[in-house]
């Protein structure tokens, strides 16, 4: 595993966003949101970080605020949404750092024979149509007076194009929506907000509960801390301009092919 400890300290500065940033991570309680969250608490630029998660958080930060978060229930995200809108009018960057790869009900798929409509549509409603939701209501939040950031953490597993291993369909499917979704997303964006990107993130192997089943034969240095992908990601962030806006980014700022 790589070396965590200088990501882990690290302070991202997101010179290009400004100061007095408002941020909200969908998904913190997650392996990568809660990274996320905590390198953005660190951050100075940073004012205000709203997290919503499904199970309950204790704020680490004076900066935080907490609300729950269903990507499978629409009111509650519409409800997270006001939450973030009335305590700070406009947001700067909001990562959706939710996923579903398997948990006690599903695994990824070895072979067609193991495809169901039942853990197909549990992807789909995870991967691509929740942060779809997201967006419908965090999109419009987005400040107007300078750039700003949607990103939601897609995977190089969604690329149709990169596809030579096969397997994980409901997953990868499931992804590739999602890949659609953000360019979509992102053309309708830049006519109403021309300040603004909505991206997808790759953000490497890393070590959380999603990849743990599956990190066996890794390559040495290809298995990420959260905290390393998380300051990595941030970093790939600040070096984006709205004429990126619709990519799939990878951890090292390398644009993915869909
Ligand atoms: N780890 C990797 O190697 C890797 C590689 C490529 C892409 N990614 C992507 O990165 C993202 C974050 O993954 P991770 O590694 O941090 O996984 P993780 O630790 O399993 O976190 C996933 C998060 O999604 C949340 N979630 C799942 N279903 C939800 C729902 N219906 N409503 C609200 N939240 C829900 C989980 O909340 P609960 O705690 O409530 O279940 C959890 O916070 C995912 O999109 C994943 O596909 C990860």
């Amino acid at each position: 595993m790589s070396n965590p400890t200088e990501h882990t300290l690290a302070v991202p500065t997101l010179a290009s966003f400004g100061g007095e940033l408002s941020v909200a991570v969908i998904g913190a309680s997650g392996g990568l949101g809660s990274a996320f969250t905590a390198a953005l608490e660190r951050a100075p630029a940073v004012a205000r970080v709203f997290t919503f998660s499904r199970a309950a958080m204790t704020p680490q930060s004076a900066k935080t605020a907490w609300q729950s978060i269903d990507l499978e229930n629409e009111e509650s995200i519409a409800r997270a949404a006001a939450m973030a809108k009335g305590a700070a009018g406009s947001l700067h960057l909001v990562i959706v750092a939710t996923g579903l790869l398997h948990d006690s009900e599903q695994q990824p798929e070895k072979s067609w024979r193991s495809l169901t409509a039942a853990t197909l549509q549990r992807a789909f409603a995870v991967n691509a149509t929740g942060p779809a939701l997201v967006a419908k209501h965090f999109l419009p939040l987005l400040a107007k007076d300078r750039k700003t950031v949607f990103a939601a953490l897609s995977a190089r597993v969604g690329s149709v194009e990169d596809n030579r291993l096969g397997g994980w369909h409901a997953y990868r499917a499931s992804k590739a929506a999602l890949n659609m979704l953000i360019r979509t997303l992102a053309v309708e964006l830049a006519r109403r907000n021309d300040r603004a990107l909505c991206i997808g993130l790759h953000p490497g192997t890393v070590d959380t509960a999603l990849s743990r089943p599956f990190q066996a034969g890794l390559p040495e240095g290809k298995l990420f801390t959260p905290a390393r992908a998380a300051g990595q990601l941030l970093e790939v962030l600040d070096g984006l301009s709205p004429g990126h806006s619709g990519g799939l980014f990878a951890w090292d700022g390398q644009r993915l092919p869909f």
